[in-house]
C-alpha cells in the first residue's frame, strides 16, 4: 500500500515539539501564519477533525461546493491511506463544470492546493483502465492546469499548487470535466502568504507548482507545515550518495533585513547539497516529459542559496538555464540566504535543466539549499462585476434555483457562463456585466426580488409565467429596458418608479396576466407586445388588419376551396411536413410584422436580401428573404433547414426560424450588430487590431472545423468568404450562408453550372474536377486570412487585376514580410505571429487540395499564433508531484517521466 504523506514519527508534533515550535516562531522575525488562516477542506468527509500528522483543522466540504457525490476509497486501500484526507473524495459526474466557493480577501496572495487520490472509489479501475482519465482546473474563471490521472497507480495522490491573487472575497476552484472522465478532488487547502512573498505574482499573473526541493539529508519525503508556517510541500532531493554530498549547519541562517519574499524556513536552509570536489557541474534535471509542450513552457526557477560550509575555502559557480546564463560568477553568503530568481521573468527551457557550474577561480564546487520552479498561469479572463455575483447568488438562493451550470462565475470564462443569462464582455479591461435574466417558467415563487435590480447594468428582466405574488417593489430601476412580469399573481399598485420610465417610454412593461391588470387598464395590461403608446399604435394597426385578413382569407377559403389567393400564408400549416423541424417557422405576416414591412435593408448577398428584424420579446433578428422562389417546389429546401436548425455552434450563425410556403422563402437568424468581416477590413476608420483579426481567423477556423469535422456527413460550406463571416456585439465571429449553396446549386445544376463560390475564393483545383470538398473551403479559408493580413480583396487592380496570393507572393518575393501587412495595422503586430499566419494562408490557398491543411491542423495553427498561451497548449504544462511512502518520486503523466534526475561531470 503506498498512499502515505510521509512525515516520520519523529517529526510528528507532539504538543511539546508543537510548543517548542513556537518558541522558535518567536524568536525569529518571521511572519509565520497561524493555522486559524489555513482553509483545510477534505472532501466527501462529513466531519471536522485534527489532523493527526499536521494538527491541522479540516473541515467537511458540505458548505463549499454545490452537488457532486461523496465517496470513500474503495476498502482494500483504506487501510493503506496515509491520512484521513486520502480516505473520501467527491466527485462531479453532472455539468461541464463543478466549483468550491472558498472564502478569501479581495487581494489577498495566497497559495491553494487540490489533492486526488482515486483510490479506486468507484471500482471501475478507471486509471488503469487504458482510456485516457483527464480533466481540468480552474483557478478562478482561469484555466489552471489539466490533472492527468491515466495510467496512474490508483493509491497515489497527486497534488497541484498554484500562487494566486484573490480577484473578490470569494475564490473558485473549479473542476473541468473534458469529457475523459468524471473530475473528482479529494482535499483542498489554501493558505494565505504575505502580500511581500513571490512578487511576481499579480492579479494578472499567478504561477502553478513544477517542482520544489530542499536540499541535503532529510528525514521526510515531504516537508511542510509546521517545519514551513505557510504550509508549502518541500520535496527532499533523493541523492545523498557520492558524488553527492549532504552538508548541515546548527547556525542560524539569516535574511537580509526586508528580504521576505520567500521565507523558505530556517531548518530547509540550514541543510544543503554539494558535491565531491573532485566534480565541478551539478544539473538539476526536472525532465519535461515527451507530452509537455516544450515550445510553450514558461519557467519560473527560484533558487536558494546559504553558505553552511564554513571552510575558508571560496565557492563561485554560474548558474545557466539550459544554455543561457542566469547568473554569472555566483558565491553564496555565508549563513545567509540569497534568493535567485531573475526578477520573476520567465524563461523558455524546453527540458527544464538547470546547471550550476564551478568557475575557475573557485575551489569549491557548487552547493544549493532549495529550489523552486512555477509554470506561468495566466489570468487574462476577468471576473463578473462583484455586485452583480453577489445579487446573482441572492437571487439564486431566495429562489432555491438548483441549476446545473449555476455554479462558479455567473459570465465567466465565457464557455461555462451561466445558462439563461447574457453577459456583456467589454473589450477594456473591464469586468463582465449580466445585462439579461431570463428565469421565465421556472416556478419561481413569492415576492419579486430586489436583488434583480441591484444588478445595474440589467437591461432585460423576464420573469414570466411564474408564481411570483405581491406587490412590486419600488425599485430605483437604472438600465432596465425590458421588464416582462406578465402572468404571475402580482398584485398592487405599480410604483411610480417604473410606471414613469414606462410613461417615458424607457422601459418595455408586460404585466398582463397579473391580478394587477383587474384594476388598471393601460397597455402594458394587453396581451401584444408594447413599448410606447405610439409604438403600439404602429403594432396594433397592422394586427388589426393582419387579423381582418385572416378573417377574409378563411371565408375566402370556405367559399372558394380549392382556389388559393394571395393569403395562402394561413393555409401553411395545412401543408404537412413529413419533416421534424424543431424550430420556429414563420408565417409571411410575421415577418412583416417582425421586419417593420420589410423596411430595413441590412445586407444584400448571393441569395437574396437581408432584413433587420425585432421579435415578440425584443431579441433582434436578422431576417433573409431568399430570391429563388421557385425553390419553394424544390425539394431541398425544407431538409436543408433541417439539417441547418440541427447545427449549433458558437462560430455559426443561429437558425432562429423560416418561413417556405408559395408567397415566401427566408430563414430568420441571430442579428449580428457589428456586421460582416469584409466591411470591418475595409470600412471605417476603427480598424481592426491584429490581436482581434487573429481572434476573428479562429472564430471562422473553428466554425469550419465545426461542419467539417463534426458534422456527419460533413457539410462543405461553398462560399466561404469576408461577407459570410459575421460578428456579434463582442468581435466574435460567426460563420453564415454555410449549407444554403447546397440547396441551390443541387437544386439547379441542371440550369446552371455556375458553382457555389465567389470569384477570387474558388478553389482552382475545382475548374478541373467540379469537385466540391472540404479542402474547397480551405482554400477559401485562405483567401479570408490572406484578405486579414493584407486588408485587400481577394481581386484588386494593382495596376492590373491581380489575385491576392499572387500579390503576397510577389511581395514576399521582392522583399520583407512586412510589405503585405494592412497599412493600417501599423507596427500594432508581431513578425513572429505574422509570419505564421501568411505561412498557414499560403498553405491553404495550395494549388493542389491534399496539400492544403485540414481546418483542425489550420485551428490549432492559428491558436499558436495568438498571444494568449491557448488552453490546450497550457493543458501540457505541468509539474504534478506524486507522494507515496515509498521514498520514491513517481513518474507523472503530465510530463515529467523521470524521477528527478541528476547527472555530474568533471
Ligand atoms: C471523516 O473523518 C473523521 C475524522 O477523522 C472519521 O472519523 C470519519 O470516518 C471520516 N468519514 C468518512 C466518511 O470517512
Ligand atoms: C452532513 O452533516 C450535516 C450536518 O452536520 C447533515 O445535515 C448532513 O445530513 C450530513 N450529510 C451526510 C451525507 O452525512
Ligand atoms: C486494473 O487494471 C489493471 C490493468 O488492466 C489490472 O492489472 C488490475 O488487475 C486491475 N485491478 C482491478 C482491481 O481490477
Ligand atoms: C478565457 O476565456 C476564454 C473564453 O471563454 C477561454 O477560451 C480562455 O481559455 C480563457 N483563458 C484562460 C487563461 O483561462
Ligand atoms: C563549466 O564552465 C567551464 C568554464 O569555467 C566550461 O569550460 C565548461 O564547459 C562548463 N561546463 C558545462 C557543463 O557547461
Ligand atoms: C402556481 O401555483 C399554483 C398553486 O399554488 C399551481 O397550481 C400552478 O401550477 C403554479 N403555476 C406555475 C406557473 O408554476
Ligand atoms: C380599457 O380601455 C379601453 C379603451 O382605452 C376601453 O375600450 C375598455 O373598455 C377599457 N376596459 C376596462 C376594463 O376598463
Ligand atoms: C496523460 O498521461 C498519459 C500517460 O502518462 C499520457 O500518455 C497522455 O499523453 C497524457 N495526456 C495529456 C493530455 O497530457
Amino acid at each position: 500500500m503506498v498512499i502515505s504523506f510521509s512525515c516520520s514519527a519523529s517529526r510528528r508534533p507532539t504538543r511539546s515539539l508543537a510548543l517548542l515550535f513556537i518558541l522558535v516562531v518567536m524568536k525569529t522575525p518571521v511572519h509565520g501564519q497561524s493555522t486559524s488562516e489555513f482553509v483545510s477542506i477534505d472532501c466527501g468527509n462529513n466531519s471536522t477533525y485534527y489532523d493527526t500528522i499536521t494538527e491541522i483543522q479540516y473541515d467537511s466540504d458540505s458548505g463549499f461546493a454545490e452537488g457532486g457525490l461523496s465517496h470513500k476509497i474503495s476498502a482494500e486501500f483504506m487501510a493503506g491511506a496515509g491520512n484521513e484526507q486520502q480516505k473520501t473524495l467527491r466527485s462531479f459526474p453532472d455539468g461541464p463544470r463543478n466549483c468550491y466557493t472558498l472564502p478569501s480577501t479581495i487581494g489577498k496572495k495566497f497559495l491553494l492546493r487540490a489533492m486526488f487520490t482515486y483510490g479506486n472509489y468507484d471500482g471501475l479501475n478507471r486509471t488503469m483502465d487504458g482510456s485516457p482519465f483527464l480533466f481540468g482546473l480552474h483557478i478562478g474563471v482561469n484555466f489552471w492546469e489539466a490533472v492527468n490521472l491515466t495510467s496512474v497507480d490508483p493509491t497515489l495522490t497527486i497534488w497541484k499548487e498554484v500562487i494566486t491573487v484573490a480577484p473578490a472575497n470569494l475564490v473558485f476552484v473549479c473542476l473541468i470535466n473534458f469529457g475523459t472522465g468524471i473530475p473528482f478532488v479529494s482535499a483542498l487547502e489554501l493558505r494565505p502568504l504575505e502580500d511581500l512573498m513571490y512578487p511576481f505574482v499579480n492579479t494578472s499573473v499567478s504561477v502553478s507548482y513544477f517542482r520544489r526541493i530542499r536540499f541535503g539529508q532529510a528525514t521526510e519525503i515531504i516537508t511542510r507545515y509546521p517545519t514551513d508556517s505557510y504550509d508549502r510541500f518541500w520535496e527532499s532531493w533523493p541523492q545523498n550518495s557520492y558524488p553527492w554530498i549532504s552538508v548541515n549547519t546548527s547556525g542560524r541562517v539569516r535574511r537580509l533585513p526586508g528580504n521576505h519574499a520567500f521565507q523558505v524556513p530556517e531548518g530547509i536552509l540550514q541543510q544543503a547539497t554539494t558535491l565531491d570536489t573532485n566534480y565541478s557541474y551539478f544539473e538539476i534535471k526536472m525532465g519535461v516529459g515527451p507530452n509537455l509542450d516544450p515550445k510553450n513552457l514558461q519557467l519560473l526557477p527560484i533558487f536558494h542559496f546559504a553558505e553552511i560550509n564554513l571552510s575558508n575555502q571560496n565557492r563561485r559557480f554560474n548558474i545557466y538555464s539550459d544554455n543561457d546564463l542566469l547568473f554569472r560568477d555566483f558565491a553564496p553568503s555565508r549563513l545567509r540566504v540569497d534568493s535567485m530568481y531573475g526578477n520573476g521573468r520567465f524563461l523558455h527551457n524546453p527540458t527544464a535543466t538547470f546547471l550550476l557550474n564551478k568557475t575557475r577561480r573557485s575551489r569549491l564546487p557548487p552547493l544549493i539549499n532549495a529550489f523552486e520552479l512555477y509554470t506561468l498561469v495566466r489570468m487574462d479572463n476577468l471576473t463578473t462585476d462583484s455586485n452583480d455575483v453577489h445579487y446573482m447568488k441572492e437571487v439564486k438562493k431566495r429562489y432555491n434555483l438548483a441549476r446545473k451550470n449555476w455554479n462558479g462565475d455567473p459570465c465567466s470564462p465565457r464557455e461555462y457562463s451561466w445558462e439563461d443569462l447574457t453577459c456583456d464582455y467589454p473589450k477594456s479591461n473591464q469586468n463582465p456585466r449580466i445585462v439579461a435574466i431570463d428565469l421565465s417558467a421556472n416556478g419561481l415563487k413569492g415576492g419579486l426580488a430586489i436583488s434583480f435590480m441591484n444588478i445595474s447594468s440589467l437591461e432585460n428582466l423576464d420573469l414570466s409565467h411564474n408564481n411570483l405574488t405581491g406587490a412590486i417593489p419600488d425599485y430605483q430601476i437604472n438600465s432596465l429596458k425590458v421588464l416582462n412580469l406578465s402572468n404571475n399573481q402580482l398584485d398592487g399598485p405599480i410604483p411610480d418608479s417604473i410606471l414613469q420610465r414606462f410613461q417615458d417610454g424607457l422601459l418595455e412593461l408586460r404585466l398582463q396576466g397579473n391580478p394587477i391588470c383587474s384594476k388598471v387598464n393601460d397597455t402594458y395590461c394587453s396581451n401584444k407586445k408594447n413599448t410606447t403608446p405610439t409604438v403600439l399604435i404602429a403594432v396594433i394597426v397592422p394586427v388589426v388588419l393582419v387579423s381582418l385578413l385572416v378573417v377574409m382569407c378563411i371565408l375566402w377559403k370556405l367559399c372558394w376551396k380549392g382556389k388559393s389567393g394571395d393569403h395562402e400564408d394561413y393555409a401553411m400549416y395545412e401543408d404537412e411536413t413529413p419533416l421534424h423541424i424543431d424550430i420556429r417557422r414563420f408565417t409571411y405576416a410575421e415577418l412583416k410584422l417582425i421586419t417593420s414591412n420589410f423596411q430595413s435593408i441590412i445586407g444584400k448577398g448571393g441569395f437574396g436580401i437581408v432584413y433587420h428584424g425585432t421579435l415578440e420579446y425584443g431579441d433582434e433578428v436578422a431576417v433573409k428573404v431568399l430570391m429563388e422562389t421557385s425553390i419553394a417546389d424544390s425539394t431541398d429546401f425544407l431538409p436543408e433547414v433541417q439539417t441547418l436548425s440541427k447545427v449549433h455552434h458558437k462560430n455559426l450563425v443561429t437558425l432562429q426560424g423560416y418561413c417556405q410556403n408559395k408567397k415566401c422563402l427566408a430563414l430568420v437568424y441571430d442579428f449580428m450588430p457589428r456586421g460582416n468581416l469584409q466591411q470591418l477590413l475595409r470600412g471605417g476608420d476603427n480598424s481592426l487590431n491584429w490581436e482581434q483579426r487573429l481572434h476573428i481567423a479562429l472564430d471562422a477556423a473553428q466554425g469550419l472545423e465545426y461542419l467539417h469535422e463534426l458534422c456527419i456527413p460533413a457539410i462543405v460550406h461553398r462560399d466561404v468568404k469576408t461577407p459570410n463571416i459575421l460578428l456579434d456585439k463582442n468581435l466574435v465571429g460567426v460563420i453564415s450562408d454555410f449549407g444554403l449553396s447546397r440547396a441551390f446549386s443541387d437544386a439547379h445544376t441542371h440550369i446552371s453550372t455556375v458553382a457555389a463560390g465567389t470569384l477570387g475564393y474558388l478553389d482552382p483545383e475545382y475548374h478541373a474536377t467540379f469537385q466540391l470538398t472540404v479542402k474547397t473551403d480551405v482554400y477559401s479559408f485562405g483567401i479570408v486570412l490572406l484578405e486579414i493580413i493584407t486588408g485587400q480583396p481577394p481581386v484588386f487592380m494593382d495596376p492590373q487585376t491581380v489575385h491576392l496570393p499572387n500579390w503576397v507572393r510577389q511581395k514576399i518575393a521582392s522583399g520583407s514580410i512586412d510589405n503585405v501587412v494592412d497599412k493600417r495595422l501599423l507596427d500594432g503586430y508581431d513578425v513572429s505571429s505574422l509570419q505564421s499566419v501568411v505561412d498557414l494562408a499560403m498553405n491553404c490557398v495550395e494549388n493542389a487540395a491534399i496539400e492544403r491543411p485540414t481546418m483542425t491542423e489550420v485551428v490549432s495553427r492559428l491558436k499558436m499564433c495568438l498571444p494568449a498561451v491557448p488552453r490546450l497548449l497550457q493543458l501540457t504544462i505541468s509539474g504534478v508531484p506524486t507522494i507515496s511512502n515509498e521514498g520514491n518520486f513517481h513518474s507523472d503523466h503530465a510530463g515529467r517521466m523521470s524521477e528527478t534526475s541528476l547527472l555530474s561531470g568533471r
